[in-house]
């Protein structure tokens, strides 16, 4: 069985379900040529069996090695972007402490990011942070030449190089890359680095299951085999699911379309609790990057409730009607605090004295959902019991399979991302790289 729950409830006003029932061929279709890989992409669908293929040997190494890492280092860097940044760092402060670095454990090393900006300023701190730190890195990159992820790698393999010496510093360096192409490959041979590969056909947004997610979430102490049973279950289910109603993956993937075809255009995942804000940003990249081609696509954005509920709240109950939501629902908190009792009740809590602070968030979870059904929003709600590695690796691969069958039925292709490239261009004309002479100077003219 699994653990996580779809509800629909809250889109009875704009959803029927006759709609959706016209969605049961067509998702199981979907769902063939996605086992069947004869869709579009159709190259890049080793996530489907990901969870079931993975063996417990690439587990254990990969624990292994990470625990050889983090005994003597007081910080993991994780240098990557992207679908190489985004996964990893979801499930790492989804389960972490909020002030600790966003490891859940005291004595682990902190994990901190680098390669997912370019800001001169980030980069010059967190070495000068580093400087007095026990260190190690772990990079990674598909392609092994994504620019971002490889500035960063070469100032931190300079700077870690000049702290323990050349010899030394490798043993500090894990690389996950392409088993083949790539600079970042050839360079890990040449410096003898310990490498974990990205299989070929998965693409970015879908390798958390893969040493991309696996490897650093490790390192953060969390238990990998677990993420890989959650999901392997989640796996199981939707294979053997047929009826859309009560799979919960067609099921999303058919109500999301229904209600973009209405003018949804917006789909705002909501949570309650600060720590899934990367879970978010994980799932913006996965669907934005997904859906959003040939003039297409729901546009996924997050909100972190009830902190947003004083700044987009107005927006959401009264602006355009645009937007659905989607809420990120967490049944039981992880730590429990309790609402003190007092005989003065000059701040007048004394109504709610003595009442869990997860209460209190839960009814406001409530009374936002039924505020914002009754404000013209359908609101989807996807729960789990609770934050944990297995309940986590269900929800992964939960939404990579929604996004899936939710890609092919708006009919475009999931899994590629071809406008990435158009910044990527200009950027590289405007730096000189070579091969892009003749870009350079069509867009310094226009940017005269
Ligand atoms: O989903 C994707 O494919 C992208 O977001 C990539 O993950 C990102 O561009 C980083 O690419 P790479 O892993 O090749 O460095």
């Amino acid at each position: 069985m699994i653990d996580l729950k779809l509800n629909i409830d809250g889109v009875i006003n704009s959803v029927t379900n006759n709609e959706i029932g016209l969605f049961e061929n067509e998702t199981s279709f979907h769902f063939k040529s996605i086992r069947e890989k004869s869709g579009k992409g159709k190259e890049l669908l080793g996530w489907v069996t990901l969870p079931r293929d993975t063996s417990h040997d690439l587990l254990n190494n990969i624990t292994k090695d990470a625990e050889k890492l983090t005994g003597n280092s007081e910080v993991i860097v994780v240098a990557g972007i992207g679908g190489s940044y985004l996964g990893a760092r979801a499930v790492i402060e989804a389960l972490g402490n909020s002030f600790h670095l966003n490891t859940g454990h005291k004595n682990r090393p902190d994990v901190v990011y680098a390669g997912h900006n370019l800001s001169e300023d980030y980069l010059s701190e967190l070495m000068l942070w580093l400087d007095d730190k026990e260190y190690s890195i772990v990079v990674i990159s598909k392609s092994g030449t994504t620019t971002e992820t490889a500035i960063v790698f070469r100032l931190l393999k300079d700077h870690i190089e000049k702290k323990y010496g050349k010899q030394k510093a490798k043993e500090r360096i894990v690389a996950i890359t392409d088993a083949r192409k790539g600079s970042l490959r050839k360079l890990a041979e040449t410096e003898g680095y310990t490498t974990y590969t990205i299989p070929g056909d998965i693409g970015g947004r879908y390798s958390v299951l893969t040493p991309v997610g696996l490897f650093p979430i490790a390192t953060a102490g969390y238990d990998i085999k677990q993420i890989i049973e959650g999901a392997s279950n989640m796996q199981d289910f939707l294979f053997n699911t047929n009826n859309l109603f009560e799979n919960p993956a067609f099921l999303y993937a058919a109500v999301r379309n229904i209600l973009y075809n209405k003018g949804k255009g917006v789909e705002i995942m909501a949570y309650y609790l600060p720590n899934l804000f990367f879970l978010a940003e994980w799932w913006k990249q996965l669907f934005g990057e997904s859906e959003g081609k040939e003039n297409k696509g729901i546009l996924p954005m997050s909100v972190n409730f009830t902190t947003d509920l004083h700044s987009l709240g107005q927006y959401i109950q009264q602006g355009k009607k645009i937007i659905f939501e989607t809420v990120l629902s967490i049944e039981k908190n992880k730590k429990q605090v309790k609402i003190p009792r007092s005989a003065d009740d000059s701040d007048g809590l004394s109504y709610i004295a003595g009442k869990n602070i997860g209460f209190v968030n839960s009814m406001a979870e409530k009374a936002t959902t039924l505020a914002h059904i009754e404000g013209g929003v359908p609101v989807i709600k996807i729960s789990v019991s609770q934050l944990n590695e297995k309940n986590i690796g269900e929800l992964l691969y939960f939404f990579q399979m929604s996004c899936a069958v939710s890609g092919y039925i708006l009919n475009v292709n999931p899994f590629d991302q071809p406008g990435v490239e158009a910044y990527k261009k200009n950027m590289f004309a405007l730096l000189g790289k070579p091969g892009y002479q003749d870009h350079a100077r069509k867009i310094k003219n226009k940017l005269k």
